[in-house]
């Protein structure tokens, strides 16, 4: 059981606290609003119980320390972009460099550390707002920010993104949670069984920088039929070996930005199957081969190596250095929008 108290805080004069969410069937969400984290999704399962199936911990001191982006909204950009420089209208912009030598999810003070204004607006729907600052992590433009977290009755949560700004800017937004279908603490996700609907992925350089977009045909990355993870994940692969695992934007199979079916995941020892939706023409792939261990899980177990993934839906990293990808740039005028929606079924 999480206490609420332990998400109570205020941090710079602006106060976090936890928000659960709930539909009809009893499935039910806690989320924070330091960083619109997502700390833990109830998912009803047969015998009258529920299964979390997401990794978190439990209490904003630890969220505070955490280095992995547990649970997190993450912008203004998710993923890498090259040595964190781009162009927009001639002018160059430099970002804070925070992995390697590339920007990765939007600096270090990202959205993820930032406490989002919060209004609960029913049972279901929680809605956040944060307002990012010209030169904020280095990105022009104020960019105001809204995204709204919604539990439906069909055990879906939908994950609406929305975003203006005052002046020509980049942004990827996305959500960073970590989830282990098997439920919380219950060990290695190499078991799952996952289907990605992508026939080409953006394989990427030694600093996880996309170098082109490639079929996916022949290698391990190759996910168009339900394959267990563990099954190649440690094969003889330079993509694998880069990532030490599966952490991959694969280019999804769509014709436009219509809200298409990206992946879908089974935890074969619950039997909980996560279907994955987006709006997004990208979805990073990624099996918690960074974690590490070093923070205490809200499940009583360390956060460790592949004991989770993420679905990272989104545009294409560095997509600012690449213009033959869909573009992330945003003018003024212009809204941004996007809908990321995760569905239970057991
Ligand atoms: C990236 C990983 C990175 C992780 C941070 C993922 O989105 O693709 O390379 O280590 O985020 O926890």
């Amino acid at each position: 059981m999480l206490s609420r108290t332990n998400f109570q805080k205020e941090l710079n004069g602006k106060k976090t606290d936890l928000f659960t969410l709930r539909n009809k069937s009893g499935m039910e969400v806690a989320i924070t609003n330091f960083g619109g984290r997502i700390v833990s999704i109830l998912v009803p399962a047969n015998d009258n119980t529920t299964v979390d199936v997401v990794a978190g911990l439990d209490s904003i001191h630890h969220y505070e320390n955490e280095t992995y982006y547990l649970g997190a909204l993450i912008g203004r950009y998710g993923n890498r972009i090259a040595k964190g420089r781009f162009s927009l209208n001639g002018e160059t912009y430099s970002l804070a460099i925070n992995n390697g030598e590339n920007a990765l999810h939007g600096g270090s003070a990202g959205f993820h550390n930032q406490v989002w204004d919060a209004e609960q607006i029913n049972e279901n729907t929680l809605k956040l707002h944060y307002l990012s600052k010209d030169g904020e992590e280095g990105f022009p433009g104020n960019l105001a920010v809204t995204v709204i977290y919604t539990v439906n009755d069909d055990d879906s949560l939908e994950i609406d993104y929305k975003a203006s700004t005052d002046k020509t800017t980049v942004l990827n937004l996305t959500n960073h949670t970590y989830f282990n279908l098997n439920g919380d603490g219950s060990g290695a996700i190499l078991d799952h069984l996952v289907t990605i609907n992508a026939d080409r992925f953006t394989p990427s350089d030694e600093t996880q920088i996309p170098i082109g977009i490639e079929t996916v045909e022949g290698t391990p990355l190759d996910f168009r039929r339900e394959t267990k993870i563990g099954e190649r994940i440690d094969a003889e692969n330079k993509q694998l070996e880069i990532a030490r695992g599966y952490d991959h934007n694969y280019v999804l199979n769509k014709k436009g930005n219509e809200l298409s079916k990206a992946a879908s995941v089974t935890g074969p020892k619950s039997g909980i199957t996560m279907e994955v939706y987006t709006t997004e023409p990208g979805m990073q792939f990624y099996t918690g081969n960074f974690l590490d261990g070093k923070m205490p899980g809200k499940s009583g177990k360390p956060v460790d190596f592949r004991t989770s993934l993420c679905l990272e839906t989104q545009h294409f990293p560095d997509s600012p250095n690449h213009p033959e990808f869909p573009t992330t740039t945003l003018n003024p005028g212009e809204i941004y929008k996007s809908t990321t929606i995760y569905k239970f079924l057991s």
